[in-house]
């Protein structure tokens, strides 16, 4: 099988771990890589012996020796290359959010039809066994359909700096949207969300610190999702997630916190994930390795995803969006109609 030829728009942090995953696959070579920044890319191929150096999207998706582009800048920037780029023949990667906006997730979908190319969203959380777990769960008798889900996500405060540039439920919650999506197994009718500032440079932020929002599908489940920026940066945790899901047949539950590994010095505590994507003997190992893998897969065999799901993300951007509006409005949002109540 021939490998999968790889080009990597944006390598800040996540476009790195995207270089170093697709690194360590048998099965994808990193034909070129592309940064406005010319010290990144400069580092970037040195680090990874990557020969095209690229420093223009429009030059990176116009070559025709890649197969698949993964589009890693910034949130609301993922339009134009993912178009561009379906345009010009290419698999896409698109990384979460797919986009801030419902028409642009849309029109990404109908281009990658017109294209007639495969187009992944990067919810890597579905590759995670845990999560992943809990799907099989819920299609068996094990936990059964969803009742009733929570889900929460929190970070370091420090993070927030950054990536106030887009609203929490963007950045965080759209994980735990896709995740709930996934296992109700139908589109969401009907949310109502609560955002809080808690700090000074929360309350200068267009974007909360902490964000609710209660949702309601379609088949009658409710979720209730929670994001954060809120773990101190010295409490050392890098990842303090939950979820539980009650089913008509049994309850999911886990906690990442205490996952288990933990380091102490003079600097005081981490507990540091190594589930989503982390380092075992040089080789990069967590979900978005197997992520990528099952995208190469996927395009070698000439497969549509079904792991994955585009139209999955559309939704999630709509509802996501929705969240914004009952955030910023207190008012509840029906999804169907997008009448406010
Ligand atoms: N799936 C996950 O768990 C996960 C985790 C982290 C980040 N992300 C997502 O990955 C994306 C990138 O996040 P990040 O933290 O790496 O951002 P970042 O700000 O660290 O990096 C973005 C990079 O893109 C480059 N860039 C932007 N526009 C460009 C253009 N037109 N041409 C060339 N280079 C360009 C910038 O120079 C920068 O190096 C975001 O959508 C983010 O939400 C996903």
């Amino acid at each position: 099988m021939n490998k999968v030829r790889v080009g990597i728009l944006g390598l800040g942090r996540w476009g790195m771990c995207h270089l170093e995953a697709f690194s360590s696959l048998g099965t994808a070579e990193v034909v070129a890589i592309c940064d406005s920044s010319p010290e990144r890319l400069e580092r970037a191929g040195k680090e990874y012996g990557v020969a095209n150096l690229i420093s223009s999207a429009d030059e990176l998706v116009q070559r025709d020796d890649i197969d698949l582009i993964s589009v890693v800048t910034f949130e609301s920037h993922h339009l134009e290359p993912t178009l561009k780029a379906l345009q010009s023949g290419k698999h896409v990667l698109v990384e979460k959010p797919v986009t801030t906006r419902p028409d642009e997730a849309k029109a990404m979908q109908e281009a990658a039809a017109a294209s007639g190319r495969l187009l992944f969203p990067g919810h890597l959380l579905r590759f995670d066994p845990r999560y992943a777990a809990i799907k099989e769960a819920v299609l068996s008798d094990r936990v059964g359909a969803p009742v009733s889900m929570y889900l929460k996500r929190s970070r370091e405060h420090y993070l927030f700096e950054t990536f106030q540039r887009v609203h929490t439920v963007f950045e965080l919650m759209i994980h735990d949207i896709d995740l709930a999506i996934w296992y109700a197994g139908c589109r969401v009718r009907s949310v109502k969300a609560y955002g809080r500032s808690v700090t000074d440079s929360g309350a200068a932020s267009a974007s909360p610190e902490v964000l609710w929002a209660n949702l309601e599908f379609e088949n009658g489940a409710l979720a209730v999702l929670q994001s954060s920026w809120m773990t101190p940066d010295q409490a050392g945790v890098e990842i303090a997630d939950a979820i539980e899901v009650i089913g008509r047949s049994g309850i999911a539950h886990f906690e990442t916190s205490n996952s288990g590994l933990q380091f102490w010095n003079g600097q005081g505590r981490l507990t540091p994930d190594t589930n989503i994507h982390a380092k075992l003997h040089g080789q990069s190992v967590g979900c978005l390795r197997e992520q990528l893998t099952y995208i190469c897969r996927c395009i070698s065999r000439g497969e549509d995803p079904v792991v994955i799901s585009f139209a999955d993300a559309v939704h999630g951007v709509e509802v996501a969006d929705a969240i914004a509006k009952s955030c910023a409005t207190g008012r509840e949002v029906v999804l169907a109609e997008s009448i406010e109540l």
